[in-house]
């Protein structure tokens, strides 16, 4: 068993020097930490604080992380790095890398870069790996690329000699999230004539509203559960079954129309698929890490294997980042410790994703699963409850439409939102010249900027002329120094999207090393299931409502008398 006290590392966090210079340099440097200040004392300020990743396979998979109008010195910043160094980063992260089980709740390994580790499949950097499944990963991205190649190329027929032109993935959480996301970003390397569709919540609108749309001859249920236990996805899959079979009548014909995704042999055999419809992944993959294993079939369907490959491979030139290079020039080391100030010193709760890229408008949905199932918890490793902030609540939109909804709040509430900004320098779509695009990104380019710097009551009296009244004057002050990352890449590409996202699941990864946490069990998901499982039993009859406080009954006998059934 692996566990944090092992490793000999200290209980509290305040206990880490590094931590304790923290506070000292929050409480000292905070009013000098002025990003109008910093960068006119410092006009090289962009050079120290920006980096240049290209993957290590492949120079056309490159990106700039831009940190420099961040509240940091280099004092701050390197104090940040020590943090990580205290708290053993580059340990714990051989620990994952190593196949030690540092999901320590659950006993397990966490590989979900062993899924994408083109560099040698029993071996992860130089680790033997002897995680069962684990040199089964070539296996079953050939049995992806077969099965994909089949169902794009029509040779993959329907019970009545069709071939699919629909695919309906039925699964929620990290079975759902990272397909939906990676779909859509990938949009413009997909097959245009398969249509893709994805049915997650029990709310029986979702899988009706999808099966309008789709033609029993030729379409294909995808049903992507790791436990093949979640009530809203086998919910969901019996009735996507149920509505095929009164079209194709045999239960024969389900082989042709329905695959699973799953760990659970038994519990897929058991729903009438065969284990050769079966795609296969281990226990030693997280739900919310597993659009790289067979959960991301819908992907390889979508825009085809090799570019699903190129993904996982993009990913994987980010894993050998983060493995190999030194903290200080380690990029989701840089997200994480800069995250960590905001979050621990500055009481920032929430951190925002704002892509300028209509492509990635999932992003964000994403990344809210992944950083707070993953870093939402109180409890560390050892057990003892903390008395530091840990996870932030993720959240963001697409560039512009956040524009025109929450930025207001972000350029002048009260709260310190740190945000970060992503974009392609070239789009997919250009249209008109590129016009679209340069206008997205002057807005991108703009946003940070005005967040940054903001503008003066005295540039705002200038405006206004001497008659405006102070309220008006006072309401068009920005305050600026209200802290960004930009990050921006050529193109987005499979390979480019795959580092992008392994670089914040490894941000992920070093945030809640440095909490002490265990970033890869999901505890907090359980109560409010079983609590559900409990009020199913009890909604027919009013009588049976019992053991609740007076407000649950209340609402509960509410429905009971409203109900039309
Ligand atoms: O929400 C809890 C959770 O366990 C997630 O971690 C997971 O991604 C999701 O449910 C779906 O789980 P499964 O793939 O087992 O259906």
């Amino acid at each position: 068993m692996f566990c944090r006290e092992k490793f000999g590392l200290i209980r509290f966090i305040a206990e880490y020097p590094a931590w304790k210079k923290l506070e000292q340099l929050y409480g000292a440097q905070k009013s000098k930490l002025v990003l109008k200040e910093l960068f006119a004392q410092e006009p090289e300020r962009f050079n120290k604080f920006h980096k240049e990743y290209t993957s290590p396979h492949d120079p056309a998979t490159t990106f700039l992380l831009d940190y420099s109008k961040n509240l940091i010195n280099e004092e701050v910043l390197q104090t940040l790095l020590s943090l990580a160094e205290e708290a053993r980063v580059e340990e714990l992260r051989d620990a994952m890398f190593s196949g030690k089980h540092i999901n320590t709740s659950e006993d397990r390994a966490v590989l979900h870069v062993a899924l994408r580790n083109f560099s040698g499949w029993n071996n992860v950097q130089g680790w033997s790996i002897s995680e069962a499944g684990a040199s089964d990963v070539p296996k079953v991205l050939e049995h992806i690329r077969t099965f994909s190649d089949a169902v794009r190329s029509g040779t993959w027929k329907g019970f009545t000699g069709k071939s699919i032109n629909t695919i309906v993935n039925i699964g929620i959480g990290g079975s759902d999230l990272g397909p939906v996301m990676v779909t859509e970003a990938l949009k413009p390397y997909s097959k245009r004539d398969l249509n893709a569709h994805f049915v997650s919540n029990i709310d029986g609108t979702h899988l009706a509203e999808t099966l309008r749309l789709c033609d029993p001859e030729t379409t294909l249920f995808i049903i992507a559960s790791k436990t093949f236990t979640t009530q809203e996805t086998i919910t969901n899959a019996h009735s996507a079954r149920s509505w095929f079979l009164e079209h194709a009548k045999d239960k024969a014909h389900v082989a042709k129309h329905f695959v699973a995704l799953s760990t659970n042999t038994k519990e897929v055999t058991a729903f009438g698929i065969s284990e050769e419809n079966m795609f296969q992944f281990w226990d030693w993959v997280g739900g919310r890490y597993s659009l790289w294993s067979a959960i991301g079939l819908s992907i390889a369907l979508c825009i085809g294997y090799e570019n699903f490959e190129a993904l996982l491979k993009g990913a994987h030139g980010m894993d050998e980042h983060f493995k190999t290079t030194p903290l200080k020039d380690n990029l989701p080391v840089l997200l994480a410790v800069i995250g960590i100030w905001y979050n621990d010193f500055y009481g920032s709760q929430t951190h925002c994703l704002l892509p300028y890229d209509q492509y990635l408008h999932k992003f964000a949905d994403y990344f809210q699963q992944g950083d707070m199932e993953s870093n939402g918890k109180f409890i560390t490793k050892g057990g003892e409850r903390v008395d530091y902030q840990t996870g932030p609540i993720i959240w963001g939109a697409a560039g512009t439409n956040g524009q025109h909804s929450f930025y207001q709040l972000v350029h002048q509430g009260t709260k310190l939102i740190p945000a970060d900004f992503i974009a392609p320098a070239t789009t997919h779509n250009p249209i008109q010249q590129s016009k679209h695009h340069r206008i997205l990104l002057s807005n991108f380019f703009a946003q940070p900027e005005a967040l940054a710097f903001g503008k003066t009551e005295e540039q705002v009296r200038k405006e206004v002329g001497a008659n405006a009244s102070e309220a008006l004057v006072k309401s068009k002050v920005f305050e600026g120094n209200r802290p960004s990352n930009s990050i921006m890449f050529p193109l987005l590409t499979p390979a480019t999207l795959g580092a992008l996202i392994a670089l914040y699941e490894h941000k992920i990864f070093v945030q809640g090393a440095i909490w002490g946490i265990n970033s890869y069990d999901q505890m907090g998901v359980e109560l409010g299931k079983v609590l559900a499982k409990n009020i199913l039993a009890q909604l027919d009859k009013p009588e049976d409502v019992k053991g609740h406080d007076s407000s649950t009954t209340g609402v509960i006998h509410y429905y009971q008398k409203y109900r039309k059934e």
